[in-house]
């Protein structure tokens, strides 16, 4: 904390808490767009921040993506975190292995030695698939952990780098673009106004049974996510905000 008050971070983090309508800002030194290992200092103040909120009965719900694979590798055991469940915020949402909810949330529970359940579903699927896999006793069963999370802990993306990661149909990618999306989460699309324009189709959370978690802890940096983070901000549950330096100086439109 010392540090903070010497990089001036404690009044950065004022400032972006005074522009997005956020619960607590938390933000550590550098820009994860230039230096890798600053995503790995937002998985540890991640990982100090889920300390606080988690007790022995909580059921963690997370998301994908390189970020939170970052909050994954920072993951500890904890006397305190036994009896905790991770499982995946929502089904498939088109990216690789490594990127996954379910890799991610079997990691974290390794890591904390915590204990996991998986959500195997494919990703595009079907409104017939759908309707009859969310039937499945097995999937209902998880369905049913997840919309019982405690906590929430998930990445943010630019809009148009996840729609290309994802493998995106040429149709969603047009809607996407004409509708002039600029951030995701959990695989919902929004503008610059925060309104969801476009969403991929799976089980799990979905954006209305975020508003009911307790702890929202979102995990987003770089300048690169500046846009996309302020998008997504302004019409979501409120959350806690782990950032950069970077992002957050973008911004404030400070140097
Ligand atoms: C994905 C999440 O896996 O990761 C997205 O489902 C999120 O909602 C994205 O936007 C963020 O990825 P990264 O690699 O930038 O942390």
């Amino acid at each position: 904390d010392v540090m903070k008050e010497l990089l001036g971070l404690k009044d950065l983090e004022k400032k972006v808490k005074s522009l997005l309508p956020v619960e607590e800002v938390i933000i550590v030194a550098g820009d994860s767009d230039l230096s890798p290992w600053v995503k790995k200092e937002m998985g540890r103040a991640c990982v100090a921040c889920m300390k606080e909120k988690l007790s022995d009965q909580s059921i963690v719900a997370v998301t994908g993506g390189t970020t939170m694979a970052a909050v994954a590798d920072m993951m500890m055991p904890d006397p305190k975190q036994h009896g905790i469940l991770f499982v995946p915020a929502r089904g498939g949402l088109g990216e690789h292995v490594e990127n996954q909810a379910n890799t991610i949330c079997a990691k974290m529970a390794e890591k904390a030695t915590g204990n996991y359940r998986l959500l195997h579903v494919p990703d595009h699927l079907s409104q017939e698939a759908y309707q009859s896999l969310i039937e499945e006793p097995a999937v209902k069963e998880v369905l049913q952990l997840i919309k019982s999370s405690n906590i929430v802990v998930h990445g943010i993306g630019d809009a148009i780098t996840m729609a290309e990661r994802r493998k995106t149909s040429r149709e969603d990618m047009e809607k996407i673009k004409q509708r002039h999306a600029v951030a995701e989460a959990f695989g919902y699309y929004f503008n610059q106004a925060g309104e969801v324009v476009h969403k991929v189709q799976t089980i799990g959370i979905q954006l209305e049974d975020i508003k009911r978690v307790q702890h929202v802890i979102a995990v987003a940096g770089g300048a690169s996510k500046a846009k996309a983070i302020k998008a997504y901000m302004k019409q979501a549950p409120r959350s806690i905000l782990i950032t950069d330096e970077g992002a957050a100086r973008a911004l404030t439109g400070e140097p």
